[in-house]
């Protein structure tokens, strides 16, 4: 028994050493914040809010490969990258890419970029060569002169590339449209402890003080990292995947979303994450599946980013036969959150026997979620659930991780 204990210990010093920050994690941190207040603030009352922040820095980082001028160097200062120059932020996602495509295996994270042209000019090879061997991301030429069959075509390349999980990213093209920018970012990662389908009940999720949906609401009794943070009337809950990836859960108390989406920002998370402490609690969260599509333009634009999308946009460095510019920026990104994971989840029902009389948290009203890569501290993705979309079809319990089949 002993040795169990102190194994434990060790595993959550080795865990807690494992949060390792990436040149660029800090940078894109903020950007991640700064897009939460835009995407929050255009987001109707009552709606979800869901992206992927590295999704989008990724996207705007190898578009700015080809930018020059004022319109690069508005680029890599509303990224926060304003100290680096292309180069070393070329190197720096490089990197950054390569440490997450080594935890395949453990899950599947999917993040890609397509560039969409206007067909009938040749991008610089530099840009190909460098936006593939950086970003690994695409290029693909479209004949823009009919718009609608120019969006389906757009979509189709994208469904085909991400095998149906992406669809419909474009949704409209107007015919002087130059150049499309997409970016999609799809997990699916298993849990280290998964949830036992027998415990999932239908029980009721509120909205508000008032109005209440019918949710499936999964449970497990066991060791979670956890803090309660009562100054900041908050609840922190961290869910460990296999791999090096963790969902935070962010439970503002009742009615006080508003007052921790305001205050909320990179320091708040490193703060909680160096806070939490590991506890034997009774953990109730909803079973949700979630896909968001981002119209970014107006957001980019809040955020500094103009030039790229006007006249003057200086794309010389994609091409210098055509002028340039950026028409549209698409993004979207998906979640699901379901029982499955790798070991048989019958271990949680002896934990539950044992911990039944154990604190419990009850993620049955409002929360944010973080995916959270612990080897880079990146936010892989990040959203406000206000009512958590069931999963797509009636789902038959699905404890054992299928992953999709490889690229
Ligand atoms: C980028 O910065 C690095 C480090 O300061 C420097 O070595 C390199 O020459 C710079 N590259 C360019 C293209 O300016
Ligand atoms: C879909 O992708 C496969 C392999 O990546 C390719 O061979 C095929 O031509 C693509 N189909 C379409 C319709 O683009
Ligand atoms: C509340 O949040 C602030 C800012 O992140 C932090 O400094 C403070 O320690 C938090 N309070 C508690 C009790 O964790």
């Amino acid at each position: 028994m002993h040795s169990i204990f102190s194994g434990c210990a060790l595993a959550a010093l080795l865990l807690a050493a494992a949060w390792a920050d990436h040149q660029l994690s800090s940078p894109n941190a903020d950007f991640a914040f700064a897009l939460y207040k835009s995407l929050n603030a255009k987001t109707s009352a009552g709606q979800n809010v869901f992206y992927s922040p590295l999704g989008v820095s990724t996207l705007l980082s190898m578009i700015s490969t080809g930018a020059r001028g004022k319109t690069h160097s508005q680029l890599l200062s509303s990224l926060g990258f304003g100290a680096l120059n292309q180069t070393q932020v070329n190197e720096a996602y490089k990197h950054l890419l390569d440490i997450l495509g080594h935890g395949r295996g453990n899950f599947q994270l999917d993040v890609g970029n397509v560039a969409a042209f206007r067909s009938g000019f040749n991008p610089l090879e530099k840009f190909l060569t460098d936006i593939k061997h950086f970003y690994t991301s695409e290029i693909f030429t479209v004949n823009l002169n009919n718009p609608t069959k120019a969006a389906a075509e757009i979509n189709r390349f994208v469904t085909n590339k991400t095998r149906d999980k992406v669809k419909d990213v474009v949704k409209d093209l107007d015919p002087d449209t130059v150049m499309v920018l997409i970016n999609y970012a799809y997990f699916k990662g298993m849990w280290k402890n998964p949830f036992d389908c027998s415990f999932t009940q239908k029980t009721d999720f509120h909205l508000d003080k008032t109005n209440q949906v019918e949710v499936d609401m999964m449970m497990r009794a066991g060791s979670y990292k956890t803090y309660w943070d009562r100054e900041n009337k908050t609840t922190v809950v961290m869910l460990p995947y296999e791999g090096k990836t963790s969902m935070m859960i962010v439970l503002p108390e009742e009615d006080k979303m508003e007052e921790v989406e305001g205050s909320i920002n990179k320091d708040s998370i490193r703060h909680w994450r160096n806070s939490l402490y590991m506890n034997y609690v009774t953990l109730y969260l909803p079973k949700f599946s979630i896909s968001a599509d981002a119209v970014l333009e107006s957001t980019l634009r809040e955020m500094g980013i103009t030039n790229a999308f006007e006249d003057k946009a200086d794309f010389s460095g994609v091409s210098e036969e055509l002028k340039l510019k950026i028409s549209k920026v698409s993004h979207q990104a998906a979640l699901s959150v379901t029982e499955m994971g790798t070991e048989a989840a019958a271990v949680s029902t002896k934990e539950w026997m044992y911990f039944s009389a154990s604190p419990s948290i009850k993620i049955n009203r409002p929360f944010l979620v973080f995916i959270l890569e612990s080897s880079t501290g990146s936010i892989l993705f990040m959203g406000k659930i206000n009512n958590p979309p069931a999963l797509p079809e009636a789902q038959i319990c699905e404890e054992e991780f299928t992953p999709f089949p490889d690229t």
